[in-house]
Parts: structure tokens; C-alpha cells; sequence
């Protein structure tokens, strides 16, 4: 297999608006960020993913850009970029830039002119249509509640927007939109980024005849359906051509209803697109059907399953990238583990049980120091678009009461990842010293870096020791993958081979204690601890495999 430096990486994900506040708005901001690259660099990662931070109205916090190549001013200057991408680079930390181009905000000058008549030169950088039957053009259903279709008085025509109502899709069949976004790129790496997160980058083709889809709980069809259409394939080639050859960056798309077929397409290790995607097939091992809004707990047999399926699926063909959390997702401790007496095991029990497969991780922010959900009250505590408008269409459309979908979105809503990053015990966690923009956890006391960076035990230095893991060991990244006990519903247990090195990892996702009897190639005098989250590891040919226990062995030849 290739050997290739974004491999041996471990991808940090930043969310400046809750990350550090540096002069008192309360909202986070890139002199923040600059302040704290010491501690990302302590903790050890390679790699900085930048949530969106251009110019931007903010409907979807930053995710819908007005100027590609001009700062949000709550979040500072170019000045400000440059400096912080200067020490970052001192530091040996990389920059990723998010890719946000399957839209812009409504208030791009491109979309102002665009909607202007209906034969304005920017007209064809959006997707226009004139009405169905009076109606939408198509069933399809915005991402965030309601029609995908927005009706535009001026030219008595609807726009796509598979996102917010301000968040218009560009029209990337038009040759014009692709050389606008190729040389923005060509722009922030001649300014010495290092590469790009691509938003939703697998709806950007739509099938020209816009087909109707299978509709959902609120009676549209998927945001997802233009997933993987019929050029994705071909623009992203040319925008490899065009601007990523010949230069070392790194990019990861995220592929939301990619296939594990398409995604061989589009990661390919042939590098004619993309190094690799982010899929989400894991994110749904929760879910109710096609509906995220559930409280529903995962089987831990589908999780394996569909994470082995994407291991051994891409083996030797294409690259994973391995996540559990990000901007979009509760906290996985809340989720996936145990947030209340178990919080620390289990926290280091989800990172030891992702850092151990074969891909590139990512760590969103807090996550190293297993921050949970959140106690949100009512719905006026909650800021995300998505969790405020499913709330209302859902409990208005009489699909769920209230207290159900305040029970889901306490669960579920992506407002759990975006509280800001708990730095220590004082005022507002120390990330503001004025009033924050969303609720800081309450729980910020106890769980906090500060405290964390102090203790031995911690998670924050259990994350440490695994990207250390990383670097010491080539197997961790090159080794191929095999799960064990795809039935057990309780463990997850899988090996990883390099030549003639060999890793076991054990992971128990539950409050059971368990007993464990090693494979028959393995034997108990022949194998040493790499890591594991009890203090005391005793090997036998049949273990005792404590709460939420994670242990990786070696095999000694
Ligand atoms: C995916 C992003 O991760 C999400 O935060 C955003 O709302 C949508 N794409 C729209 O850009």
C-alpha cells in the first residue's frame, strides 16, 4: 500500500464559533484559535479541519458563504487567518479549509444578480425552474424542513436549495461556476492552506431532468436524492486537474449517500479525486427507519457490521476516514457510550475502538476530553435551523408531540456539539468573557481541558497516548482489518495484520463485565498491553473484560 503522510495523520476538527473567544462577543474567533495551537499541538494532532470561516449572514452558521475569499467579521481579519495559519505551520500543524460549493448564501453577489430576470448573466450559476402544476417543481425536500423550492416573485420561478431557503444550489453544470470555484481554490492554497473538507460535495450533480423521490415522515423526498449524480465524477477529476495536481494537500469529502461502489470511485487510490470520503452509513445505525428524530439505541451487531462492510470494503482500494462525532452529530459518549458513571471508560473506550481501524481519524473538538450532551431546556435554548425547524414542522404536522421531539433533539440535535469547548472551571468554561451564543454546558466544572491536562488518567491524555500510538507503530495504519464475534452484542473485537505484526483489540460497549477467550493464534505468555483503559491489564487464555473495557494487544513473535 502507498504510504502517504495524510494517512499517518490524525485530523482535528475546529468549530470556531464555540471554540475560543478572544475579545469578549461571545462567539468564537480566529485569535482564538491562534491562542489555543499550543494545546492542539500537546495533544498531538497533524491536521486542523476549520469549519467554515468566510463572510457569511449565518443562517447556517458559516455553511452559507456570501465572500469565498473574505473572513466572517465576528471571526476576525486576513490578518488574523495569516497569522494563525503562520503559527500553525511553526508548530508543523496543517490547515484544511471547509469546501462549502454545492451552495452559497442568498446573499452571494452571485445569487443577488442571478435572481435579478430571468436572463442576467449569473442566472445559470443557480438551478431554476418554473412551477409544476402550480406547485414545487419536484417533491424533493430541503435538509432542514419543508420544500427544496423556494417560488422567486421577480421571475415568478422557484430555486433549489437542498439546504436553508438562503442557501440557493450553484449550477455546477455550467462551466462558468466550475472556474469560479477552481480558481477560489486555486486562491487559499496559493495562500499556503493545506487542503479541503468538501461540503455535501456528492449532491453537486443533478440529474437534468430532476426526478421525483420516495417521500419521508413530512412528506418530501430526501435532500439526499441527487446523491452521486451523473457528473460528480467527472468535475471532481477536472478539479484535480485544475487545482489539487501537483500540489501535496489533503481532501475529504463529505459523501452523504455514498455507496461503498461510489465511494471506491471518488477515493480511489489511483488520487484522480479525492483521498478520501466521509460516509455515514454508521450515523445511522440509530435512526427510525429514514428518520433521524428518535431516541432509538443502537445494536452494536449493526455498528460492526457496517463499519466492517467499509473496512474491508475499501481495502487496498480506497482510504477511510474514521469518525464518531463532528459539527453535525451529538456527542458520541452521550450517544454511543455511557455519559454518567462511565463517562471517562467509555470515552476512551469509542476512541481506542476508532483509532485502531484503518483510516485517517478525525477528533472533533471536545471530544478528547469526552464532553457529552447537553441539558438543554426548551426550545429556546436550541440555535441550529435543522433542530428549531424539525421541531416545528414535526410537532405542527402532529407527527411527534412536543415533549417527544424535545426528548429526540435533546438526543439528537446537532446543538450538542456546539456548546462551547469547555477550557476549565471558571465563568462560561473560560471560552467567553461575555455572554456566549449558545448555553455552555452546565456540567463544564468537572469536565474540562484544564483540569484534564493536569491528570495523568485523564481522556485528554488517553487521546494523547493513541496519536502517539500512531506514530510509533505502522501497523495501526497499514494493517488490514478482521472482525471476530460479528454476533456478540456486547463486544467488538477485531485484529489488525501487517506482514507478521499483530494487534488484537477488544472493546466492551456496555456495563457487563464479560468473559473473553483468546483466538487460538494468540497466547497469553506471548502478547503485551500497547494500550488499554484499566490500569491493570491480566492476559489469560480467558479474560475477564471489565465495564466498557478497551484493550489492544501485540502479539511478541
Ligand atoms: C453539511 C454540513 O456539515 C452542515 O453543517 C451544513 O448544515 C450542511 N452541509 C449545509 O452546508
Amino acid at each position: 500500500m502507498e504510504k502517504r503522510w495524510w494517512k499517518e495523520s490524525v485530523v482535528y476538527q475546529i468549530y470556531p464559533r464555540s471554540f475560543k473567544d478572544s475579545n469578549g462577543d461571545g462567539i468564537g474567533d480566529l485569535n482564538g484559535i491562534t491562542e489555543k495551537l499550543d494545546y492542539l499541538k500537546e495533544l498531538g494532532i497533524d491536521v486542523i479541519w476549520l469549519s467554515p470561516v468566510y463572510q457569511s449572514p449565518n443562517d447556517d452558521n458559516g455553511y452559507d458563504i456570501s465572500d469565498y475569499q473574505a473572513i466572517m467579521s465576528e471571526f476576525g481579519t486576513m490578518e488574523d487567518f495569516d497569522r494563525m495559519l503562520g503559527k500553525a505551520h511553526d508548530l508543523g500543524i496543517r490547515i484544511v479549509m471547509d469546501l462549502v460549493v454545492n451552495h452559497t448564501s442568498d446573499e452571494h453577489p452571485w445569487f443577488v444578480e442571478s435572481r435579478k430576470s430571468a436572463d442576467n448573466p449569473y442566472r445559470d450559476y443557480y438551478i431554476w425552474r418554473p412551477a409544476r402544476d402550480g406547485k414545487e417543481p419536484n417533491n424533493w425536500g430541503s435538509c432542514f424542513s419543508g420544500p427544496a423550492w423556494q417560488y422567486d416573485e421577480a421571475t415568478n420561478m422557484y430555486y433549489l436549495h437542498l439546504f436553508s431557503v438562503k442557501q440557493p444550489d450553484l449550477n455546477w453544470d455550467n462551466p462558468k461556476v466550475r472556474d469560479e470555484v477552481f480558481s477560489m481554490m486555486n486562491w487559499w492554497l496559493d495562500k499556503g492552506v493545506d487542503g479541503f473538507r468538501m461540503d455535501v460535495i456528492s449532491l453537486i450533480s443533478k440529474k437534468p431532468d430532476l426526478p421525483d423521490g420516495k417521500p419521508g415522515i413530512n412528506g418530501y423526498a430526501s435532500f439526499n436524492e441527487p446523491a452521486n449524480g451523473p457528473h460528480v465524477h467527472e468535475y471532481l477529476q477536472e478539479m484535480r486537474r485544475r487545482v489539487l495536481e501537483g500540489r501535496d494537500t489533503i481532501t475529504v469529502g463529505e459523501c452523504s449517500g455514498v455507496t461503498l461502489e461510489e465511494a471506491k470511485k471518488y477515493a480511489r487510490s489511483d488520487e484522480k479525486e479525492l483521498n478520501m470520503v466521509f460516509q455515514f452509513e454508521h450515523m445511522d445505525v440509530d435512526a427510525d427507519g429514514s428518520n433521524k428524530w428518535s431516541d432509538k439505541k443502537m445494536d452494536l451487531r449493526d455498528m460492526k457490521q457496517v463499519l466492517t462492510k467499509w473496512q474491508k470494503g475499501l481495502e487496498e482500494i480506497a482510504w477511510n476516514s474514521l469518525f464518531w462525532e463532528n459539527h453535525d452529530q451529538p456527542r458520541s459518549v452521550s450517544r454511543f457510550g455511557n455519559d454518567g458513571e462511565y463517562r471517562e471508560m467509555s470515552a476512551k473506550m469509542l476512541a481506542t475502538c476508532l483509532h485502531m481501524m484503518q483510516g485517517t481519524p478525525y477528533v472533533y473538538q471536545g471530544q478528547e476530553l469526552g464532553m457529552t450532551n447537553v441539558p438543554f431546556g426548551d426550545i429556546s435554548d436550541f440555535r441550529d435551523l435543522d433542530s428549531i425547524n424539525a421541531y416545528h414542522e414535526l410537532t405542527t404536522q402532529g407527527v411527534f408531540s412536543e415533549e417527544e421531539m424535545l426528548r429526540f433533539l435533546r438526543y439528537k440535535s446537532r446543538d450538542n456539539a456546539r456548546t462551547p469547548f469547555q477550557w476549565n472551571d471558571q465563568e462560561n468554561a473560560g471560552f467567553t468573557s461575555g455572554t456566549p451564543w449558545i448555553m455552555v454546558n452546565p456540567n463544564y466544572r468537572e469536565i474540562n481541558a484544564q483540569e484534564q491536562m493536569a491528570r495523568e488518567d485523564s481522556v485528554f491524555h488517553y487521546y494523547q497516548k493513541l496519536i502517539r500510538l500512531r506514530k510509533e507503530n505502522a501497523i495501526i495504519v497499514y494493517g488490514t482489518y478482521d472482525l471476530l464475534l460479528p454476533d456478540d452484542p456486547e463486544l467488538y473485537v477485531y485484529t489488525r495484520t501487517l506482514e507478521e505484526e499483530k494487534l488484537l483489540v477488544i472493546c466492551n460497549f456496555y456495563g457487563n463485565t464479560r468473559e473473553y477467550t483468546l483466538p487460538e493464534d494468540w497466547q497469553p505468555d506471548a502478547m503485551e498491553c500497547l494500550i488499554g483503559n484499566y490500569k491493570e491489564v491480566k492476559t489469560g487464555r480467558t479474560m475477564t473484560i471489565r465495564p466498557y473495557e478497551a484493550v489492544v494487544f501485540r502479539r511478541k513473535n
